[in-house]
């Protein structure tokens, strides 16, 4: 089969076409069983595939037609032995990759800044996690990936861990010596694991870092969504056989997967993977020369840095993603957050995400010179208006980036154990048995088992204070955290 052919994606609509007596789900049959106004808002095209899997279609749990064959043009294209396709986001495909190769009480080494996809794989896997401290960027107050050589001393610790997990590139498009870190867990015959989220254009274009598949990883959870012009919550895992067994893989992945899988999501992979395979490169150069031209245009906009290639040469630092354009307003005084909001409140202008120091903007294959003007107007006018009317403009925000917490027990002990609820401001020194992040980007501040500390928790106000999305107590006020309940002894 050819990268320009769609099998899925044909295969669905030659069925629609035929247009059956349906006697299945969904209920609504095309569209003619629900509310009006919600079916011609999205119209009939879409809800004619809205299917599940009837023989004819397929099936994700065991595919052997369509998906299969759909499946097996995106290995092709990735450059893998095997693709999956996933209907719950890169968190499915993560957690599918995770627990295909730990077992109760094994060990994985993973960077702290994880996903909590990643940290959720662990509580219900039972494995023990040895966590590598990424790489801080103090300058900018963010974490880059973990290096070849901290991979190799926590090897050289622990050389029985089934896994290595790395982040190919971060969030904000930065990657390590993947080829390096495969290597050395290689000559351990230890698996990678890459979560490559925010990855899915690197394999198809040669200014881009390397793709875990290019890098000879064993396996890559890859958003198609995010990037790669699928639907939201569509993705995919890749996998190299050797170290890892794709029938495991296949058999985790149905456990973890909706048996009412959204025929609508798969196609658009389907879809997706033939425009990257067969135009992708085209379309990724002109996105590369979009975000160098706006990365450029905003260095000159005084007390905003737009990183670039200068921060590379560092062992976390070896490639970048170009089109990911991060800026560091945190000489114009104030947070990523608040311009965050006078972006959206001055110019109807949504950012990727923003954090205490920085925001981040994704130049994208859907944009053009038109709409990077926009954003370089509008950054320029925030630059001006901060300096002109905010006091706080004569005072570059101080940049404070907080310790990681001690993991005191496995995140799963501390997650099943007794608990109690104690005030927030009286938790340092207990151990937490919840979550803490900051989403996006979804990173724990706390996991379960990690010992409260007050640097930390002044990070959380911080955070709360600057107007950041922090998530995943329990009690979202913040005001009791979840701790491991202290048994005192019986006098
Ligand atoms: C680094 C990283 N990994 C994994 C994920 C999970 O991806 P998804 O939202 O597709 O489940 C995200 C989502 O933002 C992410 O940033």
């Amino acid at each position: 089969m050819s990268q320009h052919e769609t099998p899925l994606f044909t295969g669905l609509k030659e069925h629609a076409k035929r247009n059956p007596y349906q006697f299945h789900i969904p209920g609504h049959k095309k569209g003619h069983g629900m509310d009006p106004e919600f079916r011609d808002f999205i119209g009939e095209n879409a809800l004619s595939i809205d299917l599940i899997n009837i023989a004819p279609l397929d099936d994700l749990h065991q595919p052997k037609g369509m998906i299969k064959q759909a499946q097996d043009l995106a290995a092709q294209a990735f450059g893998a032995d095997h693709t999956f396709f996933s209907v719950q986001g890169t968190s499915g495909a993560i957690m599918t990759m995770i627990m295909s190769v730990v077992s109760p009480g094994d060990k994985i080494i993973v960077p702290r800044n994880v996903h909590k996809s990643i940290m959720t794989a662990i509580v219900f896997s039972g494995a023990t996690p040895v966590f590598i401290h990424p790489e801080i960027d103090r300058e900018l107050g963010i974490s880059h990936g973990i290096t070849p050589q901290s991979v190799k001393k926590a090897l050289e610790q622990n050389p029985d861990a089934k896994g290595v997990l790395v982040i190919n590139p971060t969030y904000y498009g930065v990657s390590a010596n993947l080829s390096e870190i495969v290597e050395i867990a290689h000559s351990y015959r230890v698996p990678v694991l890459v979560d490559e989220a925010h990855g899915v254009l690197i394999h198809f274009h040669d200014k881009m870092p390397l793709s875990a598949m290019q890098a000879g990883a064993d396996m890559a959870a890859t958003s198609v969504h995010k990037l790669g012009g699928s639907l939201t919550g569509s993705s995919i895992l890749n996998i190299k056989e050797g170290l890892v067994s794709a029938k495991r893989v296949q058999t985790i992945l149905s456990m973890l997967t909706t048996t009412s899988t959204s025929y609508i999501l798969l196609a658009s992979l389907d879809t997706a993977r033939k425009r990257l395979a067969t135009e992708g490169y085209s379309i990724i150069e002109k996105t590369i020369k979009l975000a160098n031209g706006a990365r450029e245009k905003i260095n000159q906009i005084p007390r905003l840095y737009c990183v670039g290639d200068e921060i590379l040469g560092k062992e976390a630092t070896y490639d970048l993603d170009p089109t990911k354009i991060l800026i560091s307003v945190k000489e114009l005084g104030i947070t990523g957050y608040d311009a965050e909001v006078w972006l959206r409140e001055k110019h109807n202008i949504e950012v990727e995400l923003s954090d205490l120091y920085n925001i981040l903007c994704l130049i994208t294959t859907a944009d053009h010179e038109k709409n990077i003007m926009v954003l370089v107007n509008a950054l320029e006018e925030m630059s001006q208006h901060f300096e002109n009317t905010d006091e706080r403009a004569a005072q570059a925000l101080p940049v404070h980036v907080p310790d990681i917490p001690v993991l005191a027990l496995s995140p799963r002990d501390a997650f099943y154990a007794d608990t109690e609820s104690v005030p927030f401001e009286e938790s340092a020194g207990r151990i937490i048995a919840e979550f803490i992040m900051v989403y996006p980007p979804g990173i724990p501040i706390f996991i379960p088992g990690e010992i409260i500390t007050q640097d930390n928790l002044d990070y959380i106000k911080e955070t709360i204070e600057a107007g950041l999305p922090v998530q995943g107590p329990e009690d979202p006020e913040l005001g009791k955290l979840k701790v491991i309940k202290e048994h005192i002894a019986i006098r």
